[in-house]
């Protein structure tokens, strides 16, 4: 082992900044109670760190035709990913504890095994409470190896006899590496061991999947700090006491990010939700107030999602702003704007507002639909079920155009719904009629008539 440099550092947890200092909040991400100490090893380059290859003419260099991508035994998952793996491909995917990432991917790693050899690490889970989950999620695949062990130079040592062509470490945060002195699941671990990993799958073209838990209370480091470090990133979403999950590709590498897959948790294990906008409108209320469709999306595959505002009365001297799933700041615009374009006071209101199916919404087309389920609920008139709003508002409240407008547009003509609210020049009218919207307060007249 080569000789290492050590210095105590402060490193928030989250974002991964240094600080020469303690301090209870983290000057660079703002949050709080995430900076701890740590023994950070510097390892010496070496000699070769300069790499000695040669610039070549973008002409002349080789690319493998149609490489083969490999599936992951669900088709959402797949397209979500860009078409499924590619060799070499590192992939973290983060998620609170609980939220079936491991459920998930030990049915990705069975199915994958169908004809590939892989290997599951887990740093979390003995081997036997691995095999009550596999028995019941009905998983047994003789290519399907499992390793219990938290120390990384023996899992390196385990791949490079077994050979796999998929390995899943499960969780980055439990394994460590003997040539640094910090604890496991310290920054300074866990970039050291992703970046291990990165190393080694892109030296012998094995496709790794790493698990990063999201913990915000404990003293472990977030995903936040490997993002960097990885060719995509998924983050695994879901309303707690629901079955439903969201997995998200935020960073793609070898795709399109913004992508989504679908899933509903059962006791069998992840099944995948093919028609994801039916889902989440099966218990949408009919004739309800303050309830709007939006199409939402990020990626190229829409979905139809329910946004809920209840607007009441407060009790309190300063309204309550109370949001799931969209960013509370946006909620504070778009009701200022609400306000002004559409002249109603809601100094006196508490307003709280929902996403049904856990989504957190990062599109900005979810601006006109919470504009209109504000006032919805405010003025206590329904919106008819077969209406869909989208559009981002400025500050003057001009509704503005947003990406993807014509999939949206298709994806609520294929749920049957009769009418759409956006801003749009000629888009394909039949069977749907799309209204052009260009600023919140014609809003008003929609409901007047
Ligand atoms: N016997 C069981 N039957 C049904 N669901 C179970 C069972 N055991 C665990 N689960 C579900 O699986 C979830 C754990 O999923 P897991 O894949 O371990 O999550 P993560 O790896 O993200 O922490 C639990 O939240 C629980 O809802
Ligand atoms: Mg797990």
């Amino acid at each position: 082992m080569k000789k290492v440099k050590q210095r105590t550092v402060f490193i928030c947890n989250e974002c991964g900044s240094k600080f020469p200092a303690w301090s209870g909040r983290c000057s660079n991400c703002g949050t709080y109670n995430t900076i701890t100490e740590e023994i950070e090893t510097v390892i010496p380059k070496s000699e070769n760190f300069y790499s000695k290859s040669q610039p070549t003419p973008i002409t002349q260099i080789k690319t493998r035709e149609n490489f083969q991508r490999l599936s992951t035994g669900y088709k959402n998952l797949d397209e979500a990913f860009g078409g499924g793996f590619v060799e070499g491909q590192v992939v973290l995917v983060s998620g609170e504890p609980g939220i079936g990432k491991s459920t998930l991917l030990l049915k990705v790693s069975s199915n994958i095994a169908n004809d590939k050899k892989v290997l599951y690490v887990s740093g979390e889970e003995s081997e036997h409470q691995i095999s009550i989950r596999a028995k019941r999620i009905g998983v047994s695949q003789q290519n399907l190896y499992i390793l219990s062990d938290v120390s990384l130079e023996n899992i390196l040592e385990v791949i490079d006899n077994l050979k796999p062509d998929f390995v899943v470490f499960d969780s980055i945060q439990t394994i460590y590496s003997q040539s640094l002195e910090s604890v496991a699941g310290s920054v300074s671990q866990v970039k050291y061991v992703c970046s291990k990993i990165t190393e080694f799958s892109k030296s012998k073209g094995v496709i790794s999947v790493i698990v990063g838990q999201v913990n915000k209370e404990g003293a472990i480091a977030g995903p936040k700090v490997l993002e960097h470090l990885v060719d995509t990133v998924a983050q695994f979403e879901g309303e707690k006491g629901y079955g439903y999950r969201i997995l998200k590709i935020i960073k793609n590498r070898f795709g399109s990010s913004g992508e989504m897959a679908v899933f509903n948790m059962t006791d069998r294990g992840m099944e995948e939700v093919l028609d994801p906008s039916s889902f989440f409108l099966s218990e949408k209320p009919e004739g309800k107030s303050g309830s709007v469709i939006f199409p939402y999306t990020e990626g190229s595959k829409p979905v139809l999602v329910e946004i809920q505002a209840l607007v009441s009365k407060t009790f309190y001297p300063v309204p309550q702003r109370r949001s799931q799933g969209i960013d509370i700041n946006k909620l504070s615009i778009i009701t200022a704007v609400v306000e002004r374009e559409l002249k109603i006071n809601l100094k006196d209101k508490d307003i709280f507002i929902n996403v049904v199916g856990g989504i957190e919404i990062d599109d900005p087309a979810v601006d006109l639909p919470l504009a209109v389920a504000i006032y919805s609920s405010y003025r206590d008139i329904s919106v008819p079920s077969d209406t869909a709003f989208f559009g981002e508002i400025g500050l003057t409240g001009e509704v503005r155009g947003v990406y993807f407008s014509d999939l949206r547009i298709k994806e609520c003509k294929k749920m049957g719904l009769k009418r759409v609210f956006a801003s749009v020049k000629s888009l394909d009218q039949e069977n749907i009629k799309v209204e052009n919207i260009r600023s919140l307060s014609q809003i008003k007249e929609i409901f007047r008539s």
